[in-house]
């Protein structure tokens, strides 16, 4: 006997209703179903979240033919603010996160890695209540060498009119942050993001063209075998880092994973544990990350899955900075591994 159809979606038997959801759990639908009703907010971040996604999108199309296309890699020749050489790649990257939003007419000011000043987008500016922060290719150093990378954003809610497009407002500390995240260009495309209700990550299906939700509130174990750092550092860090590092060398059980892209090194520590650092120097004791694109973001997602960031004595997202492209060490990962470089950072065991 045959049986009626089940509409599509509702049927149990065979696990396709579960697999149909899953296709369908697009990272804009997920945003709306995060807030639960359909108010301006929940749209607007909705179609935020959306174009992060489709200059991710771009960004990861032109990295998987970079081998094949002129144009793409090695340097400009130029030097960035931060006096750091300039990668083709870091200048496509920022100059897609501009064109994506340019049509948004949410965005008013895009502040990134790769621009001094913040970049106006004048006809958004009377409505555009939103502020992107983004370090447009994180890890640049891996472009030539066909290694992972990512992009890292943070939303903020514009303050006042800056009318003298001064940017003051944005010199707050992380909480002020609605929305944050990365993008990571491994072998396949991920996009994790938090808007302050958990961390949910999403994997670009190239077949569909979308992000496709992955896995929902996302849990970093308190505790892992991973300590993540650049050792080449070692005689340039103060002493109480040279004995953390000590410590992990002696003690059964730690592995060292340094990437050169600290987006993909924080991907393993949120899904496998573990703490990824990168300390000041005792000649720059502010280290090399920034504040308001780097670590912050990255902050305020460890810490909604359940991790901790701190610079060593302050907590990350509690950090006001005096400036744009202000930098702060960072230790973030499991709350017990944060713990213990801690411990040897205030007590020196
Ligand atoms: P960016 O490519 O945006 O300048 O950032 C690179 C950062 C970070 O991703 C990485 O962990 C770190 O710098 C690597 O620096 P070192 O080469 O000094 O270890
Ligand atoms: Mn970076
Ligand atoms: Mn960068």
């Amino acid at each position: 006997m045959t049986q009626a159809a089940e509409p599509i979606g509702l049927s149990t038997n065979d696990g396709s209703d579960r697999s149909l959801d899953r296709d369908c759990t697009t990272l804009s639908r997920h945003v709306l179903q995060q807030f639960q009703t359909f108010t301006p907010e929940a749209q607007d971040l909705s179609a935020l979240m959306n174009r992060i996604g489709l200059a991710g999108k771009l960004v990861a199309r032109r990295l998987s033919r970079a081998g094949l296309m002129e144009g793409v890699l090695g340097f400009t020749g130029e030097l960035n603010v931060q006096g750091e050489s300039v990668k083709k790649m870091d200048v496509y990257a920022n100059d897609v996160f501009i064109s994506v939003f340019k049509q948004s007419g949410l965005v008013c000011r895009l502040a990134s890695e790769e621009m001094e000043n913040p970049y106006y987008i004048p006809e958004n500016c009377p409505l555009g209540r939103y502020t992107l922060l983004y370090d447009p290719i994180d890890g640049s150093s891996n472009t030539d060498t066909n290694l992972s990378l990512g992009s890292i954003f943070a939303i903020r809610q514009q303050k006042g009119e800056d009318l003298d497009h001064s940017a003051s407002d944005l010199l707050a500390s992380g909480r002020e942050q609605i929305a944050a995240g990365y993008i990571l260009y491994g072998p396949s495309t991920m996009l994790v993001y938090s808007i302050g209700k958990g961390v949910h990550s999403f994997t670009l299906d190239p077949s569909l063209g979308e992000f496709i939700l992955t896995e929902e509130n996302m849990r970093i174990p308190t505790q892992g075998s991973v300590y993540s750092v650049n050792e080449g550092n070692f005689w340039q860090w103060e002493e109480s880092f040279r004995e953390y590092i000590r410590y992990v060398h002696r003690t059964e059980g730690y592995s060292a994973r340094y990437s050169g892209a600290m987006v993909s090194d924080i991907h393993r520590v949120l899904v496998q544990g573990g703490v990824f650092l990168y300390p000041g120097t005792v000649q720059k004791p502010e280290g090399k990350l920034r504040l308001l694109y780097e670590s912050a973001p990255l902050a305020f997602l460890i810490e909604q899955a359940g991790g901790r960031a701190t610079t060593g004595h302050e907590d990350i997202l509690d950090v006001i900075p005096s400036k744009l492209h202000q930098r702060t060490p960072l230790i973030i990962g499991g709350r017990e591994d944060v713990a213990k470089v801690e411990s040897f950072i205030q007590n020196g065991h």
